[in-house]
């Protein structure tokens, strides 16, 4: 859906690209609405020629034109962007914070004026419009503000909304993670295909396939993944075998402790 709001991005990087290439992909803005900026001049201008939006250096120029402060910079780089643009921030403004381990309560002490400032943790399949986005608004957050912010993520894939900031730390370690995750099944499986004969090429086009396939299926049916593992488990059977195999290796051991573990690098990250 359009929204009419300017929109800056602070720090047009890997994930300013994403973003900026999706709202205008899907029409959520026209280019004319969007003011980008990063670190260096040249990028700037390469931003700005790829996607036919103002873009330059200037972060206080982009907040003072905008209605929406995306900020899109590395964690460490918030507080000094924060200074910037500080003069201009007003109630008028929404902050919108896509910076792993940087809380909402950390904005708004940082800027000590009552903002609404949300957090937004995507993923990098944004970039393929599979992202996975959740948000935690901030305390002087409304419902036209996290409306609008859920139309920006909507473009670049699925979005929930969560009010317990502490569980952005689990989110940041599953669906902020989860595509490297994914990436390392995917490998195996492939590696797997390969010592059994099939090419290289094939092979990795089957498990990717496969798990696209498996993860559509879990989304659309709404089933538990449970009872659709057992449909496809037929009584000595091929599959049988194979998830015997991945009990006995620890699969779902491992991949519940990863969570743990990046759940725990996270919060030990946003302190
Ligand atoms: N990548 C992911 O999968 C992912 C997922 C979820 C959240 N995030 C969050 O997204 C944020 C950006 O990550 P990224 O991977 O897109 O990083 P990135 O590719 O390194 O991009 C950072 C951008 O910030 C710009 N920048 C640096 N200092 C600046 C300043 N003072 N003013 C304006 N722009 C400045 C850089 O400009 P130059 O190009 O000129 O150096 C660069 O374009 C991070 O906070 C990260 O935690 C990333």
């Amino acid at each position: 859906m359009k929204i009419k709001q300017k929109i800056a991005i602070i720090g047009v990087g890997k994930m300013g690209n994403t973003m900026i290439d999706s709202l205008l992909r899907n029409q959520v803005v026209n280019s004319n609405q969007i003011y980008g900026t990063t670190f260096r001049m040249d990028n700037a201008k390469k931003i700005e020629e790829k996607f036919q939006i103002k873009s330059d250096t200037d972060n206080l120029q982009a907040a003072a034109q905008s209605d929406i402060i995306l900020l899109a910079v590395k964690p460490q780089i918030i507080p000094q962007v924060l200074r910037q643009v500080d003069p201009v921030l007003n109630k008028g403004k929404l902050v919108i914070s896509i910076a792993a381990a940087i809380s909402t309560r950390f904005i708004e002490k940082q800027i000590n004026k009552e903002i609404p400032v949300i957090r937004a943790m995507p993923n990098i399949a944004s970039l393929v419009n599979e992202g996975m986005t959740v948000l935690c608004p901030g305390q002087f957050v409304d419902d036209e503000q996290l409306e609008i912010t859920l139309n920006i993520f909507s473009s670049i894939g699925k979005v929930e909304i969560i009010h317990r900031e502490e569980l952005m730390d689990v989110v940041t370690a599953l669906s902020g993670s989860g595509p490297a995750y994914s990436y390392m099944m995917i490998e195996s499986l492939t590696d797997g295909g390969v010592r059994m004969g099939l090419s290289r090429e094939l092979a990795r086009k089957l498990a990717a396939q496969s798990v696209l396939g498996g993860a559509k299926m879990v989304l659309k049916t709404g089933l538990h993944p449970a009872l659709l593992k057992d449909e496809v488990t037929t009584p000595a059977g091929v599959t049988i075998d194979g998830l015997m195999e991945l009990e006995d290796g620890g699969f779902r051991v491992a991949l519940i402790k990863a969570i743990d573990h990046a759940t725990q690098k996270s919060k030990q990250i946003s302190k």
